[in-house]
């Protein structure tokens, strides 16, 4: 299997998140193992778009626990409500985070983090609960917007779908 997940420079944000979502799809169809999933959707946002770290925290209890990742080691464990990873578990919604120094409880795992986005995903069906979270670090300001948060919500649709 040769995937590779660089995009064309030319491409705007929003085609290149339409590519990237083509080809994930087609990276995850049948695939039935969560972390193998989170792992390789790790992987391939990080090799498509760069980013300075992003990876996977996983609902276990009370806490979210450190999952699949690319990037510098990271802090294992968040509480519920806490950071802008339990914060986005919380409230069940997407956190975009400008600058994470403006963030109030803001949890640096790498002082060269500057914004931040963190989406949850849902296990599918009646009980929409979240699963897990996809959280995103990017060494500079305000690298994050609503082109983003759409896309990436999308994604974290189609990682319900195929980890749950
Ligand atoms: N900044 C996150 C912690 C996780 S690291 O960014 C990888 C937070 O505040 O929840």
């Amino acid at each position: 299997m040769e995937q590779s997940f660089v995009l064309p420079s030319e491409l705007t944000k929003a085609e290149r998140y339409e590519a990237f979502l083509r080809q994930f799809e087609a990276l995850v169809e049948g695939v039935d193992d969560e972390i193998s999933v989170m792992a390789n959707a790790s992987a391939a946002l990080h090799e498509a778009f760069g980013f300075f770290w992003v990876g996977f925290y996983r609902v276990k209890g009370e806490e979210l626990v450190l999952g699949p990742f690319q990037g510098s080691v990271a802090c294992y464990r968040i509480k519920y409500g806490r950071g802008v990873c339990g914060t986005a578990w919380a409230q069940g919604q997407t956190v975009v985070v400008p600058d994470v120094e403006q963030f109030p409880g803001h949890i640096a795992c790498s002082s060269l983090s500057r914004s931040e986005i963190v989406v949850p995903v849902f296990s599918t069906g009646e009980k929409r609960e979240v699963r897990c979270v996809l959280d995103i670090d990017s060494e500079h300001y305000a690298t994050f917007d609503d082109t983003d948060r759409c896309y990436l919500e999308r994604l974290a649709t189609v990682l319900s779908r195929t980890l749950y």
